[in-house]
């Protein structure tokens, strides 16, 4: 099986938790967007829900399928995330953002009872890091807010390059809010509830791709079939080890 079909196994597996009436978030990226995909099929065929969006990009799917979409204006509680993720480790702790979306994609997450992450086995991590943290920034007092990222990072022992991140055409990548993502390649993040605090002192930052405590189930994909794992029972065998 190709890793796309590994994404669209999981996607499959996460339907299972849709039910009708429920009140959805709708993440972004190539996983998330086999759910909508299955979601609007569903739809289709009669399913009652109503959805709130992640991105421009994945409202424009939704919309194109025929998906009821609604506002957290309108519906500031939502029942179920099912959305993707760029890494995750063995407590469901999570990067996201590769695509640009980590800061909606942090408020509907939190908006909601649950959230579902549907990846393929290669976004499993013993360690978060690899993948380039994504930070979200103002465009104002760029080069200050740089500068200290930098150094409240190495407070919370994360140092390596931090980019602004660019267009295929060179240009400044600009999320769906109007902001600049910042990419932190850490290689490591031992310690990602330090670096959340650390983050968090930055007044340029809007919001980082670190989703710690959010994910309550992982669906995960690979050679070995579909996996449904629960952060409470990890936590649980996690505690065990210690
Ligand atoms: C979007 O900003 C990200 O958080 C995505 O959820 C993440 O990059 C996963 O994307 P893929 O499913 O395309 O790997």
């Amino acid at each position: 099986m190709s890793a796309d079909a590994w994404k669209r196994a999981a996607a499959e597996k996460a339907m299972t938790f849709v039910t009708p009436g429920m009140k959805l978030g709708l993440g972004t990226g190539s996983t998330a967007a086999h759910f909508v995909d299955l979601l609007g099929g569903r739809v289709a065929d009669g399913l009652n829900v109503v959805c709130v969006p992640t991105s421009d990009a994945t409202r424009e799917q939704a919309e194109g399928l025929g998906i009821p979409l609604t506002t957290l204006d309108d519906v500031p509680f939502l029942d179920l995330t099912v959305d993707g993720a760029d890494e995750f480790d063995n407590r469901l702790r999570l990067i996201k953002g590769g695509g640009g979306a980590l800061l909606r994609e942090k408020i509907v997450a939190t908006s909601s009872e649950r959230m579902i992450v549907i990846a393929d086995f290669s976004k499993r991590v013993e360690t978060l890091g690899s993948f380039p943290l994504p930070v979200e920034v103002l465009k104002f007092g760029l080069r200050a807010t740089l500068h200290l990222i930098e150094v409240l990072s190495a407070d919370a022992g994360c140092s390596g390059e931090i980019a602004v991140r660019k267009t295929s055409r060179g240009e400044p990548f600009i999320t769906d809010s109007g902001h600049l993502i910042v990419d932190c390649s850490f290689g490591r993040i031992d310690d990602p509830e330090a670096l959340d605090e650390a983050l968090k002192f930055v007044p340029g930052v809007v919001e980082h791709g670190l989703f710690l405590g959010i994910a309550d189930h992982a669906i995960v994909s690979g050679p070995e079939g579909v996996v449904v794992l629960d952060a409470q029972d990890l936590e649980m065998a996690n505690a065990d080890e210690d």
